[in-house]
């Protein structure tokens, strides 16, 4: 089965209850949260103050997804604000079995992401610790980019040459028309921003990318 994580990057952030009531009457499963330090990527985003603040705003698990260069400092204070899993890049200067260690003991699960240029294996040494493996299928900083399809070839290779059992989360450029092969490919959360928010009726495009 397939969960749909809308990405609240792209949402209007000064009405952010009635879109995260809308996004959950249309069926979401989870709330993807894009935090972003500046240095990791040219963006700038929110931090735990933000998360804390949208987790008395619903019930549906909030996935955090760290673009920050010191996810170990930053990682638990997510965790303590309320995340139930928080994602850090491979890519970040950071111990990764630490890093895990340090998240899941501030009370989340912990995943870890591979950018576009950054092969499956090099996550070898961690997949039994991964409660997700996000493959971004855009350069990290900014919604609304164009789709990769090209980084859909690592999913069968964490699935069968790896053995990873775990959730497969898929983020950027997901749409009704892109869904579909990263489905195919064995992603089973679909995360999608521009594509939910910028629609009028975001319950018919969950309902569309649940579909494809
Ligand atoms: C990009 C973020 C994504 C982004 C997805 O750096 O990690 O989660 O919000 O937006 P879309 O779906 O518009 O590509
Ligand atoms: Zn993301």
């Amino acid at each position: 089965v397939v969960k749909i994580a809308p990405s609240l990057l792209s949402a209007d952030f000064g009405r952010l209850r009635e879109e995260i009531a809308e996004v959950t009457k249309g069926g979401a499963d989870l709330l993807h949260l894009d935090v972003m330090d500046g240095h990791f990527v040219p963006n700038l985003t929110f931090g735990p103050f933000i998360v804390e603040a949208i987790r008395k705003l619903t019930k549906l698990p909030l996935d955090c997804h760290l673009m920050i260069e010191d996810p170990l400092t930053y990682g638990p204070q997510f965790a303590k604000a309320g995340a139930d899993i928080v994602t850090f890049h491979v890519e970040a200067e950071a111990d990764p079995g630490k890093t895990l260690d340090a998240i899941e003991a501030a009370g989340a699960r912990a995943g870890m992401v591979v950018n576009p240029g950054t092969g499956p294996e090099r996550l070898r040494p961690w997949l039994p610790r991964c409660a997700m493996v996000l493959v971004m299928s855009v350069w990290p900083g900014f919604s609304g980019q164009k789709f990769m399809p090209e980084v859909l070839e690592k999913i069968p290779v964490l699935r069968d040459e790896l053995g990873y059992a775990g959730d497969v989360e898929i983020d950027g450029g997901i749409s009704p028309a892109t869904a579909g092969a990263a489905k195919a490919a064995g992603a089973n959360v679909l995360v999608a921003g521009s594509a939910i928010f910028k629609a009028p009726d975001r319950g018919a495009v969950i309902h569309a990318l649940r579909q494809a």
